[in-house]
């Protein structure tokens, strides 16, 4: 594994992004929707950071299978969010990396909210783009490389390395057992 992003760069990269929301959500109650499982991280970093009235629900969007590194089918998960009609959202991931999973899940809370629906992402991947859906806050863009770290998995390994690195070819193979 190499380093992409220092956990002292990342932690730059959160307060930058905490910052832009309490500039934008000044006074406003804002519901904030975690991507499971690799949001995981940068949502508890991120909400002790924001100071308006806010409420923290979870969804849950699968699409990477095993050992791939391409995505497979999109499955969400959306079972247990309360009724969101009227609320200010903002969707929090990880990653941005074709924009499938922030596109569904954009186009369902908007749907749910009747009113349009904002996202953060602490990282977009360049040259992967396939939905038209552009993420509102994104902390760092980084180049077209499989990452790991800081809450992001390969086949659910290496989510709690404090920083963010570039998986190796080697590594990228099915762990043995
Ligand atoms: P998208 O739907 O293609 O934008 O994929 C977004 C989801 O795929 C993210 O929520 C991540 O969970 C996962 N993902 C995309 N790229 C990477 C990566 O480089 N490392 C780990 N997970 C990734
Ligand atoms: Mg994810």
């Amino acid at each position: 594994v190499n380093v992409l992003l220092s956990a002292d760069e990342i932690r730059q990269g959160v307060d930058r992004l905490a910052q832009q929301i309490n500039r934008d959500y000044a006074g406003k109650h804002l519901v904030l929707i975690g991507v499971l499982t690799g949001s995981l991280i940068l949502l508890a970093d991120l909400i002790r950071q924001l100071n308006m009235p806010l409420r923290v629900e979870l969804v849950q969007a699968r699409s990477y299978r095993g050992a791939a590194t391409t995505a497979g089918q999109l499955t969400l998960q959306l079972e247990g969010l309360p009724e969101l009609s009227g609320e200010e959202i903002l969707l929090i991931d990880d990653i941005y990396d074709t924009g499938q999973t922030l596109a569904a899940l954009v186009e369902e809370l908007q749907r749910r909210a009747s009113r349009a629906v904002r996202s953060a992402v602490l990282l977009r991947k360049l040259g992967r783009q396939e939905a038209s859906i552009e993420p509102d806050y994104v902390a760092f863009e980084i180049p077209d490389k499989f990452v790991v770290g800081y809450g992001m998995d390969h086949a659910d390994r290496y989510r709690n390395l404090p920083y963010i690195a570039v998986l190796d070819e080697s590594d990228l193979k099915e762990p043995s057992a």
